[in-house]
């Protein structure tokens, strides 16, 4: 008997060494304890079948056994539990010190930055905005503005003709005709938007740009509200330092017309290469609305003033953020979008 437990110790080593889960655990476990079937177990009953005077000995020898198995099973069933903890931890770990993957961000493009900076300036005070057609009747963009037919700004040359009656708008000024043709005065509107001209593209020039147009119409409107309005605004965006004038100018849809020039906002007015020495850089064309223009709208030409004015967001940009080629402003290239 002695024997056969230094066998069962033996074996019950070799297969616990053997074991590498705690599903092969426990097959060895049961093997060896189960209550009905584990081979210590039923050793124990045999106990009755030996001489009462070896009973004791091998007694004390079968429960040494035992509690060695219950030992061993135990330690191993925390190494295996361990194991899998230290192989978990392994496989989960996470370095911290690794640099994150954040996805770039993007932004607006500058032309965009410039345009809403211009509508945020005149929504302050009391402007809406206002939208229109890209393709556009000759009527809206040249008739009603008081540009009748033959007229040299009319010129196919200077033109994106579609049809006899529909071009590419030239500007955005016959989103003032559309205004006024489906609203009354008081009227206080700007409209942002691309305009096309067959101009080849240089530093200056693209065939398609961007205007922002100004309307304000009401009973009493004056040039000196009109002054006062774009020396505020212009002040607004480049900055309260601006000197502004104005110099006498043409066109068809205004009366009096003007230019309207700021201090160079690169020399302060003393004279540099932007402002050609003059001191002096023209930012937009602006006038009182002509009469005329009013009879296509039915407005009554007695009864209300108004003042319209145009100008290049593209120009604005360049003045503002010193650019000195429009042609950056349409190619894409992050190297200049990103400085924005
Ligand atoms: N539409 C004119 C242009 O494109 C600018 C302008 C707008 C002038 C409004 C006077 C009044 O040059």
């Amino acid at each position: 008997m002695l024997k056969k437990i230094d066998r069962i110790r033996n074996e019950f080593a070799a297969e616990l060494a053997a074991v590498d889960s705690l599903k092969q655990l426990t097959l060895v476990r049961d093997k060896y304890l189960s209550r009905k079937s584990g081979i210590v177990t039923l050793m124990m009953k045999e106990l009755q079948q030996v001489a009462p005077e070896d009973r004791r000995e091998f007694g004390q020898q079968l429960n040494a056994l035992k509690s060695e198995v219950e030992g061993a099973l135990q330690t191993r069933e925390t190494q295996l539990a361990d194991n899998a903890l230290v192989a978990r931890l392994v496989s989960d770990r996470v370095d911290v010190t690794l640099p994150g993957n954040r996805k770039p961000i993007g932004h607006p493009h500058p032309l965009t930055l410039v345009r809403s900076e211009l509508e945020d300036i005149f929504y302050s005070i009391g402007y809406s905005v206002e939208d229109g057609p890209e393709v556009e009747t000759t009527f809206h963009n040249f008739e009603a503005l008081n540009t009748p037919e033959h007229h040299p700004a009319r010129d196919p040359q200077d033109t994106f003709y579609i049809s006899d009656t529909l071009v590419l708008r030239t500007h955005t000024s016959p989103v003032q005709i559309r205004t006024m043709q489906k609203q009354q005065p008081p009227l206080r509107i700007i409209c942002p938007g691309k305009v096309y001209r067959r101009d080849n593209p240089d530093t200056t020039h693209s065939p398609a740009f961007q205007q922002l147009e100004g309307l304000a119409v009401d009973e009493g409107l004056t040039f000196r509200d009109f002054k006062g309005t774009i020396e505020y605004f212009l002040k607004a965006f480049f900055s309260q330092k601006t000197r502004v004038r104005f110099r006498p100018s043409y066109f068809a849809f205004t009366e009096p017309s003007a230019e309207v020039d700021i201090s160079c906002i690169f020399c302060s007015g003393n004279g540099c290469r932007v402002c050609k020495m003059s001191g002096w850089v023209e930012v937009l064309g602006c006038g009182m609305v002509d009469p005329a223009v009013f009879s296509y709208v039915n407005y009554d030409p007695e009864k209300y003033t108004g003042f319209a004015f145009g100008l290049g967001i593209e120009r604005f940009a360049m003045l503002k953020y010193s650019v000195n080629n429009i042609q950056y402003f349409y190619e894409s290239d992050l190297r200049f979008l990103e400085q924005f």
